[in-house]
């Protein structure tokens, strides 16, 4: 019997990296996928060879354009003929730079025409279209799987497709509306793939990582230190909050607390059609469990009317 496959995109960095190692370490053949970072995924690669034995096959793919999805995932079935996890892991944030490299942040109700259109179709072409191309070929070679296991008179395996979305598809920020478009629209394609697949023991889910210790993270925030005035990146920023009470675990999250609940989320059988947050409660820290800060402000502003 053949090792079970895993196809992870965008595993040559941060989540998807850490992600498709926790897979392997698990006994599956696993495709690690990059872009731009050719060198990066090779990396990836050699280590799951050296380090669990199993295959790891090296493919490249520029999700964002319009058949590499499908091309990837048809070269993924046509090496090892078999396909039982894929999870969609692609993804950039919106900010495109300026001409000095400075990233540009506009709030929803200021971003200039050209700049929106050059943004939606950045972000759009790959957390979206890439990601829901990504699901729906993966979904079709499970879908055969499965029609084979039971014209054969076999229990069709359970077998599943997670999508990486984000907290930002109902947490909104405004400089961030582009990115969390994408991911709030993806989760609807989680829900047509979950119908289509349950009669096929597929399941499909949307994993939501909130803010997690990565390559994308480490990009300027925009904020900076009230002390000497150097900017914060994204993950300082959210590591200050969490550690004055943003959010109920007081830190931001690792690529290996998204990729252990990745492998978990992708072997639940009987759970789909959700959109699971993994977040150390990001999203519960509102107005009343963090009503002091709010109350002090609150009494901070009046004071200075
Ligand atoms: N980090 C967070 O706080 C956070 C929070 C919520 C959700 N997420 C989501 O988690 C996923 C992974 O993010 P990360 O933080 O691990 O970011 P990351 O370290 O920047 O990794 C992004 C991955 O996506 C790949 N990628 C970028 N453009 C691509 C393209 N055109 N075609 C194919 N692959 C492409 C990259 O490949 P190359 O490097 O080879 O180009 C890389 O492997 C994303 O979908 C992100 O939205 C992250």
């Amino acid at each position: 019997m053949s090792n079970p496959v895993c196809l992870v995109s965008g595993s040559s960095s941060g989540i998807g990296a850490t992600t498709v190692e926790h897979f392997a370490r698990h006994g599956y053949d696993v495709v690690v996928n990059y872009n731009a970072g050719r060198e990066r995924g090779e990396v990836v690669a050699d280590r799951i060879r050296a380090e669990y034995g199993t295959e790891a096959l090296l493919l490249g793919a520029d999700l964002s354009q319009p058949a590499a999805a499908f091309e990837l995932v048809d070269q993924t079935y046509a090496h090892f003929g078999r396909l039982d996890v894929c999870i969609s892991n692609s993804g950039v944030a919106n900010y495109v730079p300026d001409e000095d490299g400075n990233l540009l942040r506009y709030r929803f109700k200021d971003t200039p025409i050209d700049h929106l259109d050059r943004e939606m179709e950045r972000v759009l072409s790959l957390n979206l279209m890439g990601a829901y191309r990504l699901g729906q070929r993966a979904l079709h070679y499970m879908v055969e799987q499965a029609e084979a296991e039971s014209n054969r008179g076999e229990a069709m395996r359970h077998r599943s497709i997670l999508f990486i979305t984000s907290i930002s598809d109902i947490a909104p920020e405004s400089t961030r509306i582009p990115y969390g478009v994408s991911k709030s629209g993806l989760n609807h394609a989680v829900l047509g793939a979950a119908l289509d697949g349950g009669p096929f023991n597929i399941t499909v889910n949307s994993l939501r990582p909130g803010v997690v210790d990565t390559p994308l993270t480490a990009r300027p925030s925009g904020i900076h230190d009230p002390a000497d005035g150097h900017e914060y990146t994204v993950a300082e920023t959210y590591g200050l909050m969490a550690e004055g009470g943003s959010q109920p675990i007081r830190r931001i999250g690792t690529p290996e607390d998204i990729a252990q609940a990745a492998y978990a989320f992708s072997h639940i059988p009987y759970m789909t059609g959700q959109f699971v947050a993994v977040d150390g409660g990001l999203t519960l820290a509102g107005s009343f469990a963090n009503r002091d800060v709010f109350l002090q402000e609150g009494l901070r502003l009046r004071e200075q009317k």
